[in-house]
Order: structure tokens, then C-alpha cells, then sequence
């Protein structure tokens, strides 16, 4: 699942310098994340908080496939909330960026939430904390998505942590993996939220233990 509805091409260029240019390419090429994200709010359209939003790929590609609810990007990395910012200037201006660190406290919100790729650079009290905060602000009939890799036996999880840890290691990431989740425990935590959803494997065409939860908090 890429993106074959999307001119990914045209996408990617829009980004400054060929190193975000490429890295965009091959992720709307390669990773069935930014589609499966689309899906899984297909019938909502509340307003959306990104947490970790890096260079804001999740939102340029929704407002690609014609999503128009409101999105906010938070990241703690001022160079990434640069870029993106610089490409919503240019491209989708109603978008925002902001340099936030997820851990001391999330922004005011009331919609859904999405949360990709970045619970591995935490501690596990610092990932339960930012389930919950994040799990508060999904309001009824809101999703929040979250994709992670997982901790398990075998190798797509060594293949995961190995790139994580290289990412740090070329300083594309700005911290080195912490600790990754279970099913079993994220399930947990979202339930105990009040959310209800299910959890499964998101591999597409990597080797990476990526897993995709989708919960929802029930109109009453
Ligand atoms: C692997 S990237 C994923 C980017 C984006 N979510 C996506 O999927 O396109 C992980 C991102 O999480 C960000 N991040 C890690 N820890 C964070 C924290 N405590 N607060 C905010 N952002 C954080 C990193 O700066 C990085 O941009």
C-alpha cells in the first residue's frame, strides 16, 4: 500500500534541499504508513494533532488525498519544523508546525491524533504518559493512530532497532532508541483511556517490525 493515487513525485519536490527531497520520494514509495494513516481517519474529519511530525509528511500527504480537517505538527527538532514549515508556507499554507518536546506536556486539542515512529525514543514511563496525554485530547468519534515498531523475537525487530540506531548514529534523528512497546501493553494503556481499536503488523515492503494501532474513542 505506497501511494499509486498520489503524484509522489511532485510531492517530494516540493522540499528544499535533495536530501529531504529524497528521503521523501522513497518514503511515499516505499512505506504504507501515510496511506494506512489516510484510511484509518477515511469518515472523520475533527481537526488532527501529529506528535513528532519530523519534516510534516504525514500532513502534506493527507492534504494530497484531500483531507481538510485541520492539522498541527508538533516536533521537537527546530530543524525538521523548519522545513516543513517552509514547504506549508509555500504549498499549504493553513498547515502548522511548531517545536514542542512531546514529554513536557502536549498543546491544547480536541480531535484526533497521530503518533508515528516516535514511542522507541522514550522510556517506557515517558511512552505511557504520552499515550494517556494524547489519549485525553481524541474526542468522541476521534482516532488516534500510532504506528511503532515492536518489541519481539526475530529478526525484523534486530533489522528495527539497527536502523533506529543508525539514524541516531548519522544524526538524522536527534536521540538514540530507548525502549519499544508491546501489543500487549499499548492495547492495555489505550483501553484503560476509555479507546477501543485494534493493533496489527504494518510491514508492507520493509523489513522493519512495524506495527499500526487504530483506537477510537466511542460516541456515548
Ligand atoms: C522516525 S521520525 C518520524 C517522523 C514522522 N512522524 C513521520 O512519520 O513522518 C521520529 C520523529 O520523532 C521526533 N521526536 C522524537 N522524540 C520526540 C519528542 N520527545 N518530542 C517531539 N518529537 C520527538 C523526532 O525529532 C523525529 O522527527
Amino acid at each position: 500500500m505506497s501511494a499509486p493515487q498520489l503524484d509522489i513525485r511532485k510531492l517530494a519536490n516540493r522540499f528544499p534541499r535533495w536530501n529531504p527531497r529524497y528521503y521523501t520520494l522513497c518514503k511515499f514509495a516505499t512505506d504504507p504508513l501515510y496511506e494506512a494513516v489516510f484510511a484509518a481517519l477515511a469518515g472523520t474529519n475533527l481537526p488532527l494533532l501529529d506528535i513528532g511530525c519530523g519534516m510534516g509528511l504525514n500532513s502534506f500527504y493527507l492534504r494530497e488525498r484531500g483531507c481538510t480537517f485541520a492539522m498541527r505538527g508538533i516536533d521537537y527538532d527546530a530543524s525538521k519544523i523548519e522545513v516543513a514549515s517552509k514547504v506549508a508556507a509555500a504549498h499549504a499554507p493553513d498547515l502548522v508546525f511548531e517545536t514542542s518536546d512531546a514529554r513536557s506536556g502536549l498543546p491544547e486539542h480536541a480531535g484526533s491524533v497521530t503518533i508515528l515512529d516516535i514511542l522507541q525514543y522514550m522510556s517506557a514511563d515517558a511512552q505511557n504518559a504520552l499515550l494517556r496525554e494524547a489519549a485525553a485530547r481524541v474526542a468522541a468519534g476521534g482516532k488516534l493512530v500510532i504506528r511503532t515498531g515492536m518489541q519481539a523475537p526475530g529478526w525484523r525487530f534486530q533489522l528495527t532497532r539497527i536502523a533506529d540506531w543508525f539514524a541516531a548514529c548519522c544524526f538524522w534523528m536527534k536521540a538514540a532508541p530507548v525502549t519499544y512497546p508491546s501489543p500487549g501493553t499499548l492495547a492495555a494503556t489505550l483501553e484503560s483511556c476509555g479507546l477501543r481499536g485494534t493493533i496489527r503488523p504494518l510491514w508492507g515492503r520493509t523489513p522493519f517490525n512495524n506495527w499500526l494501532a487504530v483506537f477510537e474513542r466511542p460516541r456515548p
